[in-house]
C-alpha cells in the first residue's frame, strides 16, 4: 500500500519540505508520497483527524498551526508539551502523537554541519519569534552556559525568556556581539522577499574570533549577514541546515530509519536554485 504524509500550514505553496522529503523517501525504497495540505484554520480539526487513516504516516506541520494542532493530539513526545509547540505528527495504529523538531534539528545543525557543541557556551539570539522560541528550548535543553535573546520589540525577548527561565535571559536590542561563542540572526531580515532583504540584523565587528555566525534564513542560502561574517573571517552557518535536520529528525520518527541527510540537502539545493532562477 502507497502510504502517505504531508505538511499542513496556511500557506504551503512555497514549503521545501515536499522536495526533500519525497526525495528521501524515494532513496530509501519507501512507497511514501509527501503532499502539501493547505489548510485554513477552520479546516484544521478534520485534517488532523484525517491523519488518524490507516495509510498516513504523519505530518508536519508549519505556521500558523503549530499550537493549534496540540489539543487535536493524543500525546505529546520530546519537549513539545512544554514548548506548547509541534511540528511533527506521527500516526501510530491512529493514535497521533506530536514531536517538535525545530528546536532539535537547530542542535543537530550545529554540531553536524559546524561542529559546534553548545554545551557550556554562550549563545545570543537575535530574534523572539517562533523560530528564536524553539531555539532558545533546545539551546537550554543542550545546556548551553547562557542564552540570550535581543530583539527589536523587547518585550517578546522578555516574554521568552521568562517563560524558559535560566539560562535563557532577554538582553537589549543592539547588545554587543562581542561576549558570545555563537550569535543566531532569528529574525527575517535578510530574507529574499522579507522585510528588510539586503540588511543584516547586527553588525559582527565586534564578534569574537572563532565566533559562530548562524543565519536561520536559507533563501538565498549566502545572506548578506553571512556574506559580511566571512569577510571578517568568522565561522558560519546557513539556514538550510536546521530546515534539513528538523525534516530528518521527523522523518526518522515516521519511518524509524536514519534519514539520508545528504540527499535531502542536494533535493533543497537543486530547488532554492531552481527558484532562484527564477522558474518557481
Ligand atoms: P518566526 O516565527 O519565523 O520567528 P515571527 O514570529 O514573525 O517569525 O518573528 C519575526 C522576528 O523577526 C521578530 O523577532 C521580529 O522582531 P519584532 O518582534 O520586533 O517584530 C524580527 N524582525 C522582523 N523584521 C525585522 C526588522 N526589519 N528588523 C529587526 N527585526 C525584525
Amino acid at each position: 500500500m502507497t502510504r502517505k504524509a504531508g505538511i499542513i500550514g496556511h500557506p504551503v505553496a512555497h514549503s521545501l519540505s515536499p522536495v526533500f522529503q519525497a526525495a528521501a523517501f524515494a532513496h530509501c525504497g519507501l512507497d511514501v508520497t509527501y503532499e502539501r495540505w493547505d489548510t485554513p484554520a477552520a479546516q484544521l480539526a478534520g485534517r488532523v483527524s484525517s491523519l488518524r487513516e490507516t495509510a498516513v504516516l504523519g505530518a508536519n506541520v508549519t505556521v500558523p498551526h503549530k499550537e493549534a494542532v496540540i489539543p487535536l493530539l493524543d500525546e505529546l513526545g520530546g519537549q513539545s508539551a512544554r514548548m506548547g509547540a509541534v511540528n511533527t505528527i506521527v500516526n501510530r495504529d491512529g493514535r497521533l502523537f506530536g514531536f517538535n523538531t525545530d528546536g532539535p534539528g537547530f542542535v543537530a545543525a550545529l554540531r553536524n554541519e559546524a561542529s559546534f557543541e553548545p554545551a557550556g557556551k554562550k549563545v545570543l539570539l537575535v530574534g523572539a519569534g517562533g523560530a528564536a522560541r524553539g531555539i532558545a528550548f533546545a539551546l537550554s535543553e543542550a545546556r548551553a552556559a547562557e542564552v540570550a535573546i535581543s530583539n527589536r520589540t523587547a518585550g517578546r525577548a522578555e516574554a521568552v525568556a521568562g517563560e524558559i527561565g535560566r539560562p535563557v535571559s532577554a538582553v537589549p536590542w543592539d547588545s554587543p556581539v562581542g561576549g558570545y561563542d555563537c550569535v543566531v540572526n532569528c529574525t527575517s531580515v535578510g530574507m529574499h522577499g522579507g522585510p528588510d532583504p539586503d540588511g543584516v540584523p547586527f553588525e559582527v565587528a565586534s564578534a569574537r574570533p572563532g565566533c559562530l555566525v548562524v543565519d536561520i534564513v536559507y533563501a538565498p542560502e549566502d545572506t548578506p549577514l553571512l556574506r559580511s561574517a566571512k569577510a571578517a573571517g568568522l565561522v558560519t552557518l546557513g539556514g538550510l541546515p536546521m530546515l534539513i535536520y528538523q525534516g530528518a529528525l521527523a522523518f526518522e520518527h515516521w519511518t524509524g530509519i536514519p534519514a539520508p541527510v545528504d540527499v535531502m540537502f542536494q533535493a533543497a539545493r537543486t530547488e532554492l536554485a531552481r527558484r532562484a532562477g527564477g522558474a518557481a
